[in-house]
């Protein structure tokens, strides 16, 4: 099937409700950084996930949970200052919104203040609709994040598939209607099986974009570093890659110290 695709100068929330409405899919990807942002923008995605995965492929950290809020506006202020036509979503860090709804605004204000982001993205349902609902009534539009939610790792205790059995499939359903009565423009579902995902998205009017959740959502959201193969040592099966990088980048690091070592760089025409 071909892919239908209205023409958009720019992406808004709006936009993504309406791809939903009228049948076209959502592509998203996660950028950090300024120079990877304005290719990924330039190429034509629809959204740029300033993700606090950032923590694990920027920083090194085994989780999510360490990286801070002056780092994730750091990074989407970067990824800002390079785009022109995607819509980009900042996720909240870990400690920044749950169990205090005061403290969820003032983050979700400081990110989009001092980055410029034109929204935020949160983990959880139920125990965190006040938060929710406090940043919505500032006018800072929220994108959900439900399935396997990587700030809860510890709870998880794996990052295995999420709402296999009936009653964690129930609560996800639960928590993606109250979702969207709250008002969330979309949501992320991340690792689920396919048959719920499905299920999901045509019971909701809001975009539900998935990671690991099938073919049956609105659209798909990868890691960047991840599909351009860059971090070849992770390897779920939702991931398809596009590029062999690390080995493409290895090749190239190889060939320069080779050229240096040798002196074949510079050569006559790289003098001044
Ligand atoms: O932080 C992130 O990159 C994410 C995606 C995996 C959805 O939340």
């Amino acid at each position: 099937m071909s892919a239908i695709k209205k023409e958009y100068k720019r992406i808004t929330t709006k936009s993504v409700v309406e791809m939903k409405a009228n049948g076209e899919k959502i592509a998203m990807l996660t950028a950090y950084d300024y120079t990877m942002a304005k290719i990924v923008d330039h190429a034509g995605i629809d959204i740029i996930l300033v993700g606090d995965s950032a923590s694990n492929v920027m920083a090194g950290h085994e989780t999510t949970l360490p990286i801070t809020l002056d780092q994730m506006i750091y990074h989407a202020s970067s990824v800002i200052r390079a785009i022109e036509r995607c819509l980009v979503v900042v996720d909240l860090p870990f400690g920044t919104y749950q169990g205090n709804s005061k403290l969820a605004l003032s983050s979700a204000i400081r990110i989009m203040k001092e980055s410029g982001g034109h929204s935020v993205k949160l983990e959880g349902g139920e125990e965190i609709a006040e938060s929710i609902t406090r940043i919505l009534s500032a006018g800072i539009p929220v994108m959900g994040h439900l399935g396997l939610t990587p700030q809860s790792i510890y709870k998880f205790g794996t990052y295995t598939v999420r709402a296999k059995e009936e009653e964690e499939a129930e609560k996800l359903k639960k928590d993606a209607k109250l979702l969207e009565e709250l008002g969330c423009f979309a949501l992320v579902l991340e690792k689920v099986p396919s048959k719920l995902a499905k299920e999901i998205a045509e019971s909701l009017t809001i975009p539900v974009i998935g990671i690991g959740a099938g073919d049956g959502v609105d659209g798909q959201v990868l890691v960047t570093h991840d599909m351009l193969g860059m971090t070849h040592e992770f390897s779920p099966r939702f991931l398809r890659r596009y590029l062999d990088l690390y080995v493409e980048m290895g090749d190239a690091f190889k060939n320069y110290i080779n050229d240096v070592k040798s002196r074949d760089f510079p050569n006559k025409e790289e003098l001044y």
